[in-house]
C-alpha cells in the first residue's frame, strides 16, 4: 500500500464544507487504489488569525513542508478585510506560495459539454474550449522590491510597487510552459506588456530564447490587453497560456468565466521537484452563503483529482474521480451555481453523496 501524508488547509467560508467532501472522496478512492491517506489539518487564513493571531502561523507551514502535498480550500471573509496587510488572510496565502516556492501555478479552464450553457458567452465561441493557464506565483510584482507606502519630501504619500523578474525567474516559469504545451496541443503563447514596460521585454527576449529548446512547441507573444480581448472574442485560439503573476491573476479569472462555472475549476500551485505543492479550488471562500450547505464541492474534489495526478503520480485514481464528476453532471446533479431548468439542484453534502455513489 503507498502512504501519503496530506496537509489540509480548510481556511475560512465555504472551505471547511468543501473540504470535508473532497477528504471523503480521497478516502474511498484510497481504498480502491490501495493508497493511504494520513491527513493533517492546519489553520491557515482568518481561521488562523481568529485562533493565533496570525494568517500563516509557523506550525501551519512546517506541517505543509512536512507532507507529501497540500489540499487548499479558501481563505478570506468581510471579517477580515479591514485588518492591516500583513495581518490580511491574503498575506497567509502569499506566505504560503513563498515558503514553499511555488513558482508555478497551472490554471485549467476547461468547457464541460454539460456545463457550455452556464457560460456567459454564446456557445458557438466557448463550446470545447480547453485552456491551460500557466501563471509566474512567487515573482513580479507582488513581490518586487521596493514596495511600500511612503512620504515624499513635499510631505505626500506616495505608493510603490516594483514589478521586477531576472532571467532564471523567466526562465523557470517559462519551461513549465513549454514543457505543459508539449503535453497538450503544442500551442504556447506568452503574454506580456513588452509595448511599454522593461521587464516585459526581458520577458518576451527569453521566452524567444527557450523556445530554441522545443522546435516543437509553437510559440506567439500576445500584449495583455490584446490577450484579454481575445479570451472574449475567439478563446479556442488558446491551448497554453504563459504569464506573470499581476497578468496571470487577472486573466485566470476572465479564463475561468469563460466556463460559466468557476466552482468548478481546480487549479495547482507546484515548486522544484521534490517539493509539495498547492492544490486549490480557483474560486474563493464565498463568505455569504458560508454554512449553509449551499457551496459547490466540485472545484475542491477535482483539486484533489488534481494532487493524484499531478503531485502523486496516480493518474487512475485521479481519472476515476473526475469521471465521477462527469457521471454526476451527466445524471443532471446540480448545485445552485450551476443549477439550469430540468435539472436536480443539491446541496453540498448531497452532491458529495452522489460523487461517492458514483465512485463506485
Ligand atoms: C488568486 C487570488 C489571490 C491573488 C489573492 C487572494 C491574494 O486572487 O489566487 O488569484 O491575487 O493571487
Ligand atoms: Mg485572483
Amino acid at each position: 500500500m503507498t502512504q501519503y501524508r496530506i496537509t489540509l488547509l480548510p481556511g475560512d467560508g465555504i472551505g471547511p464544507e468543501i473540504m470535508a467532501i473532497a477528504k471523503q472522496v480521497l478516502q474511498v478512492v484510497g481504498r480502491q487504489f490501495d493508497l493511504s491517506f494520513e491527513f493533517t489539518e492546519a489553520l491557515t487564513g482568518g481561521a488562523a488569525i481568529d485562533a493565533t493571531g496570525e494568517p500563516l502561523p509557523p506550525e501551519t507551514l512546517d506541517k505543509c513542508r512536512d507532507s507529501d502535498s497540500v489540499l487548499l480550500a479558501a481563505i478570506g471573509g468581510y471579517k477580515w478585510d479591514n485588518l492591516p496587510r500583513h495581518l490580511r488572510p491574503e498575506t497567509g496565502l502569499l506566505g504560503l506560495r513563498a515558503g514553499l516556492g511555488l513558482f508555478a501555478n497551472l490554471r485549467p479552464a476547461k468547457i464541460l459539454p454539460q456545463l457550455v450553457n452556464a457560460s456567459s458567452l454564446k456557445k458557438e465561441i466557448v463550446e470545447g474550449v480547453d485552456i491551460m493557464v500557466i501563471r509566474e506565483l512567487t515573482g513580479g510584482v507582488y513581490f518586487g522590491q521596493p514596495k511600500g507606502i511612503f512620504t515624499t519630501e513635499t510631505g505626500e504619500k506616495r505608493g510603490v510597487n516594483t514589478m521586477a523578474y531576472t532571467e532564471s525567474e523567466i526562465d523557470r516559469i517559462g519551461r513549465v510552459g513549454f514543457e505543459t504545451a508539449l503535453k497538450r496541443g503544442g500551442k504556447l503563447c506568452s503574454v506580456d506588456k513588452a509595448n511599454v514596460l522593461d521587464v516585459s521585454q526581458l520577458w518576451r527576449d527569453r521566452m524567444g530564447e527557450l523556445a530554441k529548446e522545443y522546435p516543437s512547441v509553437e510559440l506567439s507573444h500576445l500584449y495583455v490587453d490584446n490577450a484579454a480581448m481575445q479570451l472574449i472574442r475567439y478563446p479556442k485560439q488558446f491551448d497554453t497560456i504563459v504569464t506573470s503573476n499581476l497578468f496571470g491573476d487577472i486573466l485566470s479569472d476572465a479564463a475561468a468565466m469563460l466556463t460559466g462555472s468557476i466552482g468548478m475549476l481546480p487549479s495547482a500551485s507546484l515548486g522544484i521537484a521534490g517539493t509539495p505543492g498547492v492544490f486549490e479550488p480557483v474560486h474563493g471562500s464565498a463568505p455569504d452563503i458560508a454554512g449553509k450547505d449551499l457551496a459547490n464541492p466540485l472545484a475542491q474534489v477535482l483539486s484533489a483529482a488534481m494532487m493524484l495526478r499531478y503531485a502523486l503520480n496516480q493518474p487512475q485514481a485521479s481519472d476515476r474521480i473526475e469521471q465521477a464528476v462527469m457521471k454526476v453532471l451527466d445524471k443532471g446533479d446540480r448545485t445552485g451555481d450551476i443549477m439550469a431548468p430540468g435539472m436536480n439542484q443539491l446541496g453540498c453534502k448531497a452532491m458529495g453523496e452522489a460523487i461517492i455513489k458514483a465512485l463506485s
